[in-house]
C-alpha cells in the first residue's frame, strides 16, 4: 500500500520486437527526413534504415555526433534542419545520437528572434533558458540496450571547452515514435556491451531505489534488473545470442521507462565528473560505485530491499553484492576508482561536483558533502 500521490506519464509510442523499424515509412513518406546518428555506415543499419524510411521527399544524414555530444554538433545539427526545413528526425544510434537528436529538434523549432540572442544549446544548458516549442516529428531508433533516452525527457550534452557535462529535462525531449529492435544491437562490440548494460543496470538500480519510486515504476525496475542481471554476461560472451540481446534490449527498454518516472540518483551524478575528468564510458562511471552504494543504501530501505531479493531469488543481501562483483568481473567492468586513475586528492572535487546535481537528493543515504569526501575514499 502506498499513502503518496504519484504520476505515470510517457508519452511516447513505443514498439518493441524484431522488424519493428519498418513501421517509420509510413511516418516519412512525403516528408523532410533527417538521420542523426553516430559511426554506422559500415554497419548496414543506416542503409536498413534509409531504406525503410520509403520515400521522403527528402533525406539528410547528419553523422557529426561524438560519444558525449557537444553544444558545437547540437548547434550544428539545430542549423542544418532549420535550413534544410526539416519535419521527421530519425535518431539512430546509442544515447549521443539521441540525446543529440532532441537538442536538434528544438533548435530547429525554436523562435528566430531568442536564438539569434542565445549562444545556442549553451543558454538552455546553463539553465538561462528552457524550450517552450517543438513541431518536427522525434523518432528514437535505438542500437544499444543501455540508454533508455528512447522514452525519457532528459538529455546529456557536453561543453569541454568550460569542462561541464550536464543534462537537460524538457517537456519537448519526449520522443514521439520509440522503435526498438533487439536486432540491430547484434554488432555492438563487447566493450560497449558491457558499458551500456552497466548503465541500464543503474538506470533501473537507482530507479528503484530513488525517494521519488512509485507503484508503476518498482515493479517495471525489480524486472529490467532482473533481466539484464540475467543476460548480460552471455549478451558480451556470445554477442549473436538472440536470447541474451532480447531480453537485454527489453530490459534496457523497461529501465529506461522506468527512470523517466523517477529519474536516477547519486551514481549517474557521480559519473558526470568521471566522464569528463577521466574519459570512462558513461555506463563504467556510473557502475564503477554500484555495488557499494548498494550497501550504504541497503539498510535504509528494507522493505524495498526484502522485495528485490526475493524477487532475485537472492538468498541474503551479500549473495546479490558477490553476484554484481561477480558480473562486473566478468564482462571487465572497473569496480574501484584507483583502477581508473582516481587519485585520493582529487575526490574532493568529484563530491563537490556530485553534491551541485539535484539528482544526489534522490538517493536514500543523503550524504553532507564531507560524508561523501569520506565514503569516496573509502571505496577508492
Ligand atoms: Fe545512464
Amino acid at each position: 500500500m502506498t499513502n503518496r500521490s504519484f504520476l505515470f506519464f510517457l508519452p511516447t509510442k513505443t514498439f518493441f520486437g524484431v522488424g519493428v523499424t519498418q513501421g517509420i515509412g509510413e511516418l516519412c513518406a512525403q516528408k523532410r527526413v533527417m538521420v542523426v546518428t553516430t559511426g554506422l555506415r559500415r554497419t548496414g543499419i543506416l542503409n536498413r534504415i534509409i531504406r525503410e524510411a520509403g520515400t521522403p521527399a527528402d533525406l539528410i544524414v547528419f553523422d557529426e555526433i561524438e560519444p558525449n555530444p557537444t553544444c558545437e554538433s547540437v548547434d550544428k545539427g539545430g542549423f542544418l534542419a532549420r535550413v534544410n526545413e526539416i519535419e521527421v528526425i530519425i535518431a539512430l544510434g546509442g544515447g549521443s545520437a539521441l540525446d543529440a537528436a532532441k537538442g536538434i529538434a528544438c533548435l530547429r523549432d525554436e523562435r528566430e528572434e531568442l536564438l539569434d540572442a542565445s549562444s545556442g544549446i549553451r543558454s538552455y544548458l546553463s539553465g538561462e533558458r528552457a524550450f517552450t516549442r517543438r513541431h518536427t516529428q522525434l523518432i528514437a531508433i535505438p542500437t544499444t540496450s543501455g540508454t533508455g533516452s528512447e522514452v525519457t525527457n532528459v538529455a546529456v550534452f557536453s561543453d569541454p571547452a568550460n569542462r561541464l557535462k550536464k543534462s537537460i529535462v524538457s517537456p519537448w525531449f519526449w520522443n514521439d515514435y520509440a522503435y526498438v529492435d533487439p536486432e540491430l544491437t547484434l554488432t555492438v562490440p563487447d566493450k560497449h556491451t558491457a558499458a551500456t548494460g552497466l548503465d541500464a543496470l543503474v538506470h533501473a538500480v537507482e530507479s528503484y531505489w530513488a525517494l521519488s519510486s512509485t507503484p508503476f515504476s518498482e515493479p517495471i525496475a525489480l524486472e529490467a534488473i532482473k533481466l539484464i542481471l540475467d543476460n548480460l554476461t552471455q549478451g558480451y560472451r556470445n554477442p549473436e545470442d538472440r536470447v541474451a540481446r532480447t531480453n537485454l534490449s527489453l530490459g534496457s527498454l523497461m529501465a529506461g521507462i522506468a527512470f523517466s518516472q523517477t529519474r536516477t540518483t547519486i551514481l549517474h551524478a557521480l559519473s558526470y565528473p568521471l566522464t569528463v575528468d577521466y574519459h570512462l564510458e558513461h555506463g563504467f562511471a556510473c557502475s564503477v560505485l554500484l555495488k557499494p552504494m548498494l550497501q550504504t543504501n541497503a539498510p535504509l530501505i528494507p522493505e524495498k530491499m526484502a522485495r528485490l531479493l526475493d524477487y532475485l531469488g537472492s538468498p541474503s543481501l551479500d549473495a546479490l553484492l558477490e553476484r554484481i562483483e561477480g558480473l562486473m568481473q566478468s564482462i571487465n567492468a572497473p569496480t574501484r576508482l584507483s583502477t581508473v586513475g582516481v587519485q585520493e586528492e582529487e575526490l574532493e572535487s568529484i563530491a563537490d561536483q556530485t553534491m551541485r546535481s539535484p539528482i544526489t537528493k534522490l538517493n536514500p543515504k543523503s550524504f553532507t558533502r564531507e560524508e561523501l569526501v569520506d565514503w569516496l575514499k573509502e571505496y577508492r
